[in-house]
């Protein structure tokens, strides 16, 4: 069949109009590739494109990772508890007083402290006998003469520091949980 090519200008306008059609279709082949390269990984896929969120997962959250440092306190903030006590080494320790009375009241935190955290090693009543002491290394007997003479200071300064192979309880054990074990263990030592 004759193709009608009368003139010029139809000629031109369509090719102005196949010109058009294969831009479109060449925009919209890049736009499902950018997508589809985004959203399998290729590239930083954080879940987004501009402002447009297309994927949230449980992971992307603002609350705390798995041990991550928990946010410093707020500037100018005081501790409750007053300042930590600056004690250089086991010698100063040894002359800082007990300021935690041994009272009734107070023992059964005492005792609460004590059994949570130095049973494991030293047994209920200090003689060395924990569960873990078995398999690790036997600490020595807390309730001996030795130890019934020693400062409360010492002590409290062991639980903080650690010792040889005892670790340090510095960040587990607050100053005045440190001294409530002290006097618990003057409780075992009375027995
Ligand atoms: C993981 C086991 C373990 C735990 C838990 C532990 N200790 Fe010890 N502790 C030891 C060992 C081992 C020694 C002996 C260290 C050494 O070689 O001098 C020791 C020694 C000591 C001494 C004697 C230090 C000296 O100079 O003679 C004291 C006092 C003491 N521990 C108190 C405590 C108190 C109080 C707790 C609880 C807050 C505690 N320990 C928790 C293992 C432990």
């Amino acid at each position: 069949m004759m193709r009608d090519y009368c003139s010029f200008k139809a000629l031109a306008a369509r090719r102005r109009k196949r010109r058009k059609v294969l831009l479109r279709s060449l925009y919209l082949f890049a736009a499902i590739m950018y997508t589809a390269l985004t959203i399998s990984g290729c590239g930083n896929d954080n879940g987004q494109i501009g402002d447009f969120r297309y994927r949230s997962d449980m992971a992307d959250q603002p609350s705390f990772h798995k041990h991550e440092d928990p946010l410093p306190p707020v500037k100018g903030t005081v501790p409750v508890a007053g300042k930590e006590l600056a004690i250089s080494d086991s010698l100063a320790a040894t002359r800082v007083a007990n300021p935690v009375e041994r009272t009734p009241a107070n023992a059964d935190s005492s005792k609460f402290l004590y059994e949570t955290y130095c049973t494991p090693c030293h047994g209920l009543s200090a003689k060395g006998d924990g569960l873990v002491a078995a398999k690790f290394q036997r600490p020595p007997d807390l309730t001996t003469q030795k130890y019934r003479t020693t400062p409360d200071g010492y002590f409290y300064y062991v639980i903080r520091n650690g010792r040889l192979i005892m670790p340090s309880y510095y960040e587990s054990i607050k100053s005045r949980e440190r001294w409530l074990i002290v006097n618990h263990l003057r409780t075992l030592q009375d027995k």
